[in-house]
């Protein structure tokens, strides 16, 4: 796991509340897909400091459960929601052993499929423990915008990418897996779901007056692919 989400996580929980990526395009198109939530039992995968489950227990969720590779990003759920979540530590790469089939109304994966290798492996999980028509709702990188670090030429291979970003100001090295349209498709309808909504994502206005060129390139180019599928 890159150190974004360790060393730099107290960090990385400043700067993505009020970036562009995520606090103005992931955030709102996520929120537009997941619709209300009031009195939904809502499993967060790849979590991270919070942010959606903070949301969550404003917005009047039934259980929330928590669930981030990083030690440190969950100790930061704790420290800000307490007992009003079920916060811990699990690789999701692992399934899901600690949650119960048919217990989950929507489950939720902001930004995080992406450092998976086996993307049918989670579907299936998600499946079974999602309750008959819960939604499974995510984003993730864009594999149109991806394919632009392809060191293989070859869209429909999957691949493993090294980057260098600067979200925290300083830059730290993160791996993820690029992988085509079809395979994120076909691992939700190979495994009972239909897709009910797909989004690229709708930047807000406000992100003009932060930066210009992000504004532009986030307008004109796909950077994040937004699925809503339903289990059938
Ligand atoms: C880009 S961050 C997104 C965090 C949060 N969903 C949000 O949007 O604010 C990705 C998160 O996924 C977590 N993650 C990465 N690989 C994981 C895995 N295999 N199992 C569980 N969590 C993982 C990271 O620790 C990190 O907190």
């Amino acid at each position: 796991m890159s150190e974004l989400y360790s060393k730099h996580a107290v960090k990385y929980d400043q700067v993505i509340q009020a970036n562009i990526y995520n606090a103005m395009y992931d955030f709102p198109t996520m929120k537009t897909l997941i619709g209300e939530v009031k009195g939904k039992d809502i499993i967060d995968l790849g979590c991270g400091s919070g942010v959606y489950a903070n949301y969550f227990v404003q917005q009047q969720a039934g259980q929330v459960t928590c669930i981030d590779y990083s030690a440190e990003m969950i100790e930061l759920v704790k420290n800000k929601l307490g007992n009003r979540v079920n916060a811990y530590t699990h690789n999701v790469a692992e399934g899901l052993p600690f949650v119960a089939d048919q217990s989950a109304d929507l489950v939720v994966s902001a930004l995080m499929i992406h450092y998976l290798e086996d993307l049918a492996a989670l579907c299936q999980e998600v499946h079974r423990v999602l309750k008959q028509d819960g939604e499974f709702v995510f984003s993730t990188h864009h594999p149109f915008a991806d394919f632009e670090c392809s060191h293989s030429g070859n869209y429909f291979e999957r691949e493993f990418i090294r980057e260098t970003w600067d979200t925290v100001g300083e830059p730290v090295e993160v791996v993820f897996y690029r992988r085509s349209l079809a395979e994120i498709t076909q691992a939700l309808t190979a495994h009972g779901f239909v897709i009910t909504a797909l989004s690229e994502g709708d930047v807000l206005e406000e992100a003009k007056a932060i930066c210009e060129k992000t504004y532009q390139y986030l307008t004109t180019k796909p950077n994040f692919l937004f699925i809503q599928a339903t289990k059938c």
